[in-house]
C-alpha cells in the first residue's frame, strides 16, 4: 500500500514513520509513503497557503489553490481518481475499525491534513473527498489525526504484525470490546491475576474472557452490542448481567399537574397508563413504577386493579402483565415517594422532571441521566394533564430534555414519552 500525506508540515511525520513496526513494514515494502507540502504549489513570493474567511471571523483558511496543486500532482482530477482521498476533519464521520479495514483493502491512499480553521469548502466539490474524523474533539491540525489514521490501516496489511492473530483478537474485531489483559508478576501491589488465567484450561479460559469482553462492551459502549455477532450464550449471559434500570424509578403524577388553563389540579388515573407504563418499565428493568395521586378513592382504585392483575384471575390469564403490574406501587405525592426510596436505597434519589416545554439549565442529557444511575437512584417524573405544575417542579433537582423541542407539534401521549424518554436513557442501542 501506498499512502501520500498533503500537510504543511511534513517533518511531523519522521519520528512516527521511521519507529518500530511502521520502519520495518516500510523496509519489508508492505508499505510505503510519499509526503507532499502544498506550498510547492503556492506561486506567489511568499508561498501563501492561508487565507482570510469571506464573512469575517477569526483565524486562517487553507486556500484551495496549493492543495488542488498536490491533488492534481497525485493524479486527482474532476472525473479521476488513483484511490481514495480523504480529509482529516472534525467534522468527518468517526473512524471505526470497519473503515480501517476498507481502507485497508485499497493499494494507494491520500490523506489531506487540515490546518487553521480548515480546508476551503470547494475543495470537496472538485475532488471526491471523505471526511474522517478521530472523535469529538479539536486538534490543532490534521497531521496527528492522519497519523493515528495510518497505524488503525497499516496494522491491519498482511505481515504488519507479528502474530496475525493479535489484530483478530482486540477491541472491535468482533464488534465487541476486548477483554482485560495481564502479564508478569502474578501478583503485584497485593492485587493478583484471576486465577483462571493461571489454570492452563484453555476452554475456561476463553469462556472467561467472552464473558469479560461482553461484560465491558455492555458497560462502556453497549451500542456496539446491536451489531455485534452474538451467540446464543451470549445473549444468554447478556441477559443475566445487572441492569443500570434497576436504579431507576419512574413515577406518574396526577396531583399538581396543569390544566388546559394551568391551573394545578388533580387528574383522575387511567387504566391505559397504569398498564402501558408498567409494561414499559419492566421492558426497561426499572426498579420501581409509582402512581401518584392523593386521593383515596383512586388509591383504592388502583390498588383493586393491581391486586387483580397481579393476585387474582388477572395474574393466571396473563402471568407477564402479573410480572409488569408487580412493578406499580401508590404514592400520596412526590415527598412520599421520595422519602420510600431513601428507606429501601439508602441514598437519596435525584428528583428528574419531564417536560415538553425547553428547559432552562439544570436539563440534565439522557447520557449524562445514565451515568449518574450507576452512582445513585433517579426519580423519573411524568405529568399527567397538561405537564407538571410549578409546584411539583419545585421539587425537581433537574430536568430531562424535551423529546421535540424544535419540532412544531409537541404533544406526546405521557405513555409514548415514557418509552422514549426510557429508550433514551438505558435502549440497547446506545
Ligand atoms: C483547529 S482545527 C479546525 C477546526 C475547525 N475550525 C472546526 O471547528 O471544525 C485544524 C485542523 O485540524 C484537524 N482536526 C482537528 N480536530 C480533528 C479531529 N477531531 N479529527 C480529525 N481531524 C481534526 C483538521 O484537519 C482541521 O482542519
Amino acid at each position: 500500500m501506498h499512502i501520500a500525506l498533503i500537510s504543511i508540515f511534513p517533518e511531523f511525520f519522521s519520528g512516527p514513520l521511521s519507529s518500530g513496526l511502521m520502519r520495518r513494514a516500510r523496509e519489508a515494502g508492505i508499505l510505503s509513503f510519499s509526503l507532499h507540502n502544498p506550498r510547492q504549489w503556492a506561486h506567489d513570493r511568499h508561498r501563501t497557503v492561508d487565507g482570510r474567511p469571506y464573512g469575517g471571523g477569526p483565524g486562517m483558511v487553507m486556500l484551495p489553490g496549493p492543495l488542488a496543486g498536490a491533488l492534481a500532482y497525485l493524479g486527482f482530477g474532476r472525473d479521476q481518481a488513483p484511490g481514495r482521498l480523504l480529509l482529516l476533519s472534525p467534522a468527518g464521520r468517526p473512524i471505526t475499525q470497519a473503515l480501517a479495514r476498507s481502507l485497508a483493502a485499497e493499494s494507494f491512499l491520500t490523506l489531506i491534513c487540515g490546518r487553521y480553521e480548515g480546508v476551503d469548502a470547494r475543495l470537496a466539490e472538485l475532488f471526491p473527498l471523505e471526511a474522517v474524523s478521530v472523535g469529538d474533539f479539536v486538534l490543532h491540525g490534521g497531521e496527528a489525526a492522519a497519523l493515528c489514521l495510518v497505524e488503525a490501516v497499516a496494522r491491519l496489511l498482511p505481515g504488519f504484525m507479528g502474530d496475525e492473530q493479535s489484530g483478530e483478537e482486540e477491541s472491535f474485531s468482533r464488534g465487541l470490546l476486548e477483554y482485560p489483559h495481564y502479564t508478569r508478576p502474578e501478583e503485584f501491589q497485593g492485587l493478583s491475576v484471576p486465577e483462571i488465567l493461571r489454570s492452563g484450561d484453555h476452554g475456561r479460559i476463553a469462556a472467561w474472557r467472552r464473558r469479560a469482553s461482553l461484560e465491558t462492551t455492555r458497560r462502556l459502549r453497549p451500542d456496539l452490542l446491536t451489531t455485534a455477532p452474538l451467540e446464543e450464550e451470549d445473549r444468554d449471559l447478556l441477559r443475566s448481567l445487572p441492569r443500570l434500570g434497576r436504579n431507576l424509578y419512574c413515577g406518574l403524577v396526577h396531583y399538581p399537574v396543569l390544566d388546559q388553563e394551568k391551573n394545578s389540579v388533580a387528574v383522575s388515573l387511567t387504566n391505559l397508563d397504569i398498564h402501558d407504563i408498567a409494561r414499559i418499565s419492566c421492558t426497561y428493568g426499572l426498579g420501581g413504577y409509582f402512581v401518584l395521586t392523593p386521593l383515596e378513592d383512586q388509591r383504592r382504585l388502583l390498588e383493586e386493579l393491581v391486586r387483580h392483575w397481579t393476585q387474582g384471575r388477572g395474574k393466571k390469564r396473563n402471568p407477564h402483565r402479573a410480572r409488569a403490574l408487580s412493578l406499580v406501587r401508590w404514592f400520596a405525592g412526590i415527598a412520599e415517594t421520595v422519602a420510600h426510596l431513601e428507606a429501601v436505597t439508602g441514598r437519596s434519589p435525584l428528583v428528574v422532571g419531564t417536560t415538553a416545554a425547553d428547559e432552562d439549565p439544570p436539563v440534565l442529557t439522557h447520557r449524562r441521566l445514565a451515568e449518574i444511575l450507576a452512582e445513585r437512584p433517579v426519580l423519573l417524573l411524568f405529568g399527567t394533564g397538561h405537564g407538571l405544575a410549578p409546584e411539583a417542579r419545585d421539587l425537581c433537582h433537574a430536568f430531562a430534555p424535551s423529546l421535540r423541542r424544535h419540532g412544531p407539534y409537541n404533544h406526546l401521549p405521557v405513555r409514548a414519552a415514557t418509552a422514549v424518554t426510557l429508550d433514551r436513557i438505558l435502549g440497547d442501542w446506545l
